[in-house]
């Protein structure tokens, strides 16, 4: 198994105490949709999904896997990026999120120099953050091993580490012990 997909696999245990049937959960990066699938299983029929992607084919083949296992009816998938999530779901959603998902980088298999950057996933973590409903959590999924990676991460390690403590409960799980081990950042919201 490869550090990657360990990764992934705790993301998914985490979220698996968060998120019940009839949840709300949101995937900030698609890519093959294996997170959106995921998530759209745990809050079943009467839940909620929305996946965010930049890139066309990250849309096509997340809602083909769906296609394939018939969960369709809780899940929209939005062409667009993370940058708009409170545009999207803030006059609905906001203060309703149990889970929100962000897997960083490239999307496997494609094209590698189209990544998630610094500037606009923080944007997106703030208005994320402010999305979720009280005990809500933000899991990210960070590399910094790959070109452009350690800058993203060193800016979210910074930002994390500054969230208050009183209201956010933090955890970050390294999957490796060395500088540049994919690591997973964990908030969860302890207010409304
Ligand atoms: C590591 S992949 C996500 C893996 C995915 N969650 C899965 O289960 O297969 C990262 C994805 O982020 C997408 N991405 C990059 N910048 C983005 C942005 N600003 N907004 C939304 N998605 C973005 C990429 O297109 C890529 O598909």
């Amino acid at each position: 198994m490869n550090k990657r997909i360990s990764l992934t696999m705790q993301a998914h245990l985490v979220i698996q105490q968060y998120l019940k049937a009839g949840g709300i959960a949101v995937d900030a990066t698609v890519g093959n949709g294996h997170d959106t699938l995921f998530i759209a299983q745990q809050v079943g029929p009467t839940g909620k999904v929305f996946g965010f992607d930049i890139q066309q084919q990250a849309i096509e083949l997340t809602q083909a896997r769906l296609n394939n296992t018939n969960i369709t009816n809780n899940t929209q998938l939005f062409h667009t990026s993370h940058i708009n999530i409170e545009k999207y779901l803030g006059t609905d959603f906001g203060g309703k999120i149990n889970v929100i998902m962000f897997n960083l980088g490239y999307l496997p298999g494609s094209d590698k120099s189209i990544i998630t950057q610094a500037e606009s996933t923080l944007s997106a973590l703030n208005q994320a953050i402010s999305l979720l409903a009280k005990s809500g959590i933000i899991t990210i999924a960070a590399y910094p091993g790959h070109p452009g990676g350690d800058k993203e991460t060193d800016a979210i390690k910074a930002w994390h580490k500054q969230l208050a403590a009183d209201k956010y409960k933090l955890k970050t799980i390294y999957s490796a012990n060395k500088e540049t081990a994919p690591r997973l950042y964990i908030i969860q919201k302890l207010t409304e």
